[in-house]
């Protein structure tokens, strides 16, 4: 459904950071289907994660931009302001894989804490006049579930539990929370935080589980498994994930925080179980549970992360609309579709970056 009535008919500017990424690309569909009145500014660095293919379709629309550049640049993200009046930020740009946070966890500082105090300052300087913040103006700050540590076998996260980050990558997104908080706090500046669980899907860059093990068993490659499997997290289909943002960013209260879960917990040998269970059925009866292989545990990895997503149901009314097993399906699906953007999304430094996170026992 195209909707049109989007701030009283005028065009409105999008900046969509990270936009050529797993979800911000997904989210950049999503939204120029649904609306005629944005025009859409990515702006993405390309780092080894972000990839133009997952916009291929979109490259020749009007109401679309493509910039290359970093967040952390001051000029360029200063003059993209400028030059397109931007309306909303949705920041996704970050770099955002916890393996590699623990092997480099420099660029984690500059991209996800440097990079979004520079956006929030271009965003003030711009939004702000003598009289406040203008009227239509938000910034959304794309967060994550892991800001809150780690939970036992009971119990779920909501918005008031304390940040209590374990891995080089959330602590530097809860860095970059704070930063934006203190925004509202101090500026009133308008913003949100959404923290979500993990997301799959078309596009997910495969060293993430669910891409990773979908990849390594198409070519009969061993499946990696941390410790011994039992880790908990939750699952959300990329698109619902999609739909909650858009909410947050037309309805969303300033200065809230929203959680969006996909109550789907499941344990890490599950998933991979799942996926060898429908790639045996699907596609090679030769694939197997041989194939997996218990290495050794990520550092400090977290045991269980659980979402409590009832404020943005009881605020907003969105809750998740895609089961485990329709998302799952979907998602294993488009691979096998897809095999030529697989294929060329692993090719480059992929291999280097497997091999030393998982050396050459396992069959690159
Ligand atoms: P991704 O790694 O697939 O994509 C990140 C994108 O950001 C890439 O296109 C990359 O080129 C771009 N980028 C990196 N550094 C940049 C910089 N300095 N300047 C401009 N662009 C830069 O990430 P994703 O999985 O799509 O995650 C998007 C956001 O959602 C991140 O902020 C992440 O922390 C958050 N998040 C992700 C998940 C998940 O399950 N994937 C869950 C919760 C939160
Ligand atoms: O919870 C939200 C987070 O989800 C996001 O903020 C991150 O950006 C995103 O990368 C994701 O982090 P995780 O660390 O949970 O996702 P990952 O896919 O890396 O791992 C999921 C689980 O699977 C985790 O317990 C580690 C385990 N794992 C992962 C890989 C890559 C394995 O057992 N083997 C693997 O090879």
């Amino acid at each position: 459904m195209l909707i049109d009535n989007v701030n009283n008919n005028k065009t409105s500017f999008l900046l969509v950071t990270g936009g050529a990424g797993f979800i911000g690309s997904n989210f950049i569909t999503y939204m120029l289907s649904r609306y005629n009145k944005y025009h859409i500014v990515n702006l993405d660095k390309l780092t080894y994660a972000g990839n133009l293919e997952n916009l291929k379709e979109l490259e020749n629309k009007s109401n679309y931009t493509f910039v290359k550049g970093d967040i952390c640049d001051k000029e360029l993200v200063n003059l993209l302001f400028n030059k397109y009046e931007i309306d909303y930020v949705v920041n996704f740009a970050a770099e955002s894989h916890v393996d590699r946070s623990i092997l480099n966890p420099e660029i984690f500082a500059d991209t996800n804490i440097i990079g979004t105090l520079n956006l929030l300052n271009a965003a003030k300087k711009s939004w702000e006049g003598k009289e406040g913040f203008r009227e239509s103006c938000k910034f959304i700050q794309i967060s994550t579930d892991e800001v809150y540590g780690s939970l036992g076998d009971t119990g779920f996260f909501t918005e008031l539990t304390s940040l209590d980050p374990h891995s080089p990558y959330s602590a530097s997104k809860a860095s970059a929370d704070l930063l934006v908080k203190s925004y509202y706090d101090t500026y009133r500046m308008p913003i949100n935080i959404t923290r979500c669980s993990n997301n799959y899907g078309p596009y997910q860059f495969p060293e993430k589980l669910i891409p990773l093990m979908v990849n390594n068993a198409l070519n009969k490659k061993k499946l990696p498994v941390y410790g011994n499997g039992s880790n908990i997290r939750d699952w959300l289909y990329v698109e619902d994930h999609c739909s909650a943002i858009d909410l947050v960013l037309h309805n969303g209260r300033i200065g809230e925080v929203y959680n969006i879960g996909g109550n789907n917990e499941r344990q890490n040998i599950q998933i991979v179980k799942t996926v060898i269970n429908f790639i045996n059925s699907n596609v090679d009866n030769s694939i197997d549970e041989e194939l997996v292989t218990y290495v050794e545990d990520r550092k400090g990895h977290d045991k269980r992360y659980g979402i409590d997503a009832s404020k943005i149901k009881k605020d907003l009314g969105w809750e998740p609309k895609t089961t485990f097993e329709e998302g799952i399906k979907k998602t294993i699906n488009w691979y096998l579709e897809n095999k030529e953007w697989l294929c060329n999304i692993t090719s480059g430094g992929y291999k280097d970056y497997y091999e030393k996170m998982y050396g050459n026992g396992l069959g690159v």
